[in-house]
């Protein structure tokens, strides 16, 4: 689990003015919220008082109050403003003691949180939260979250291992390539900040529910570290987006989100269909990692030529990353341009 990225913690519809959110990410406990004029905040979620889990207490859109002793907190910067059962010739002063806080924002209708500034070593200065090109200030048309039995790792890899969609995602809805008819591909990569980007391709003529975005269809897909995808899909009539967010909320649990951005908005009606179609297709990936797991004596991982190169990538991004830190020094991405081929 990297420190010093943002992580996407949960869909920003899932958190109201005045409301706050427990969520659990890399082993930390959190609370989100949102205050009355809708921005919104994260402190760890342990009073520290006697720790209570400050999800139990109230929160008026300002301030957070310990349901133990009655703490109260100021949601911008944690600070204590009031210890209730000081007699008020107590020169005790609350403002010594805060609730640690966490940068959190909400773009693009996601809840995005930076989990750990403070690395061994020089810190890495943590870059901007993942956003979706050409669609700023918008929320996705479809959104839907999915919690793996399993490491960061395991999860992320689904988004880039070209070797498993033709055996795990067998719907009959899904166009790709059953396992019996598998087809040469060839794509160009480069590095790209803390990641790596699949080089501009033309979908290939067929039927696809690309088509709807009319005709010379380009696909762009970057990977970044800590485990974010990113497509953009441009057609000559329309655009889509799909941002995959791999999350951590322990070494054994992590959150898969996937968002759906698209600018065609006679498409609205077919949301619950399309959402139905995203988890039925994570719901695959997720089965896979609970298989593995589910495996007391797991080997060590073996990756094997062009199909599995993306992984070896991403692994090796991860050790520069921590290598970097440790160091003390600036991230150097350790990538080359190259071209992989592979049947899928
Ligand atoms: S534990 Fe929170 S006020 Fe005492
Ligand atoms: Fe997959």
């Amino acid at each position: 689990m990297l420190r010093g990225f943002w992580y996407l913690a949960a869909s920003a519809r899932s958190l109201k003015p005045g409301k706050t959110l427990p969520v659990r990410l890399l082993d930390e406990d959190l609370l989100l919220g949102r205050r009355a004029d809708g921005s919104v905040f994260a402190v760890s979620d342990a009073c520290p008082h006697r720790g209570m889990p400050m999800r139990h207490g109230s929160f008026d859109g300002q301030t957070l109050r310990c349901c133990y002793h009655g703490w109260a907190f100021r949601s911008t910067d944690g600070c204590c403003t009031e210890i209730p059962s000081l007699a008020p010739d107590d020169r005790t002063d609350p403002a010594k003691f805060r609730l640690r806080t966490y940068p959190a924002q909400d773009v693009q209708g996601n809840l995005w949180v930076l989990v750990g500034t403070a690395g061994p070593g020089l810190d890495t200065k943590p870059g901007p939260v993942p956003t979706v090109p050409g669609f700023e200030g918008q929320a996705p048309q479809v959104t839907t979250t999915m919690r793996f039995p399993c490491s960061v790792d395991l999860a992320a890899w689904g988004f880039f291992d070209p070797g498993h969609p033709a055996f795990v995602h067998t719907s009959r809805w899904w166009k790709k390539n059953p396992a019996s008819r598998l087809r040469l591909k060839e794509k160009g990569f480069e590095p790209e900040g803390m990641g790596f980007r699949m080089l501009r391709h033309h979908l290939k003529e067929g039927a696809n529910p690309y088509r709807l975005l009319g005709r010379n269809v380009r696909i762009d897909i970057g990977i970044q570290l800590p485990g974010v995808r990113i497509e953009h899909i441009q057609g000559d009539r329309h655009s889509a987006c799909v941002l995959a967010a791999a999350t951590p909320l322990s070494a054994t649990e992590t959150d898969v989100h996937y968002c759906v951005y698209w600018t065609m908005p006679w498409l609205a009606p077919l949301r619950p269909v399309a959402t139905w179609m995203a988890r039925d297709f994570l719901n695959q990936d997720r089965e896979v990692a609970a298989r593995l797991m589910g495996n007391p004596a797991l080997p060590a991982p073996l990756f094997v030529g062009d199909p599995d190169t993306q992984v070896r990538w991403y692994m090796r991004l991860k050790k520069e990353y921590l290598a970097a830190r440790e160091e003390g020094r600036p991230f150097v991405n350790p990538l080359r341009e190259q071209t992989l081929h592979w049947r899928s």
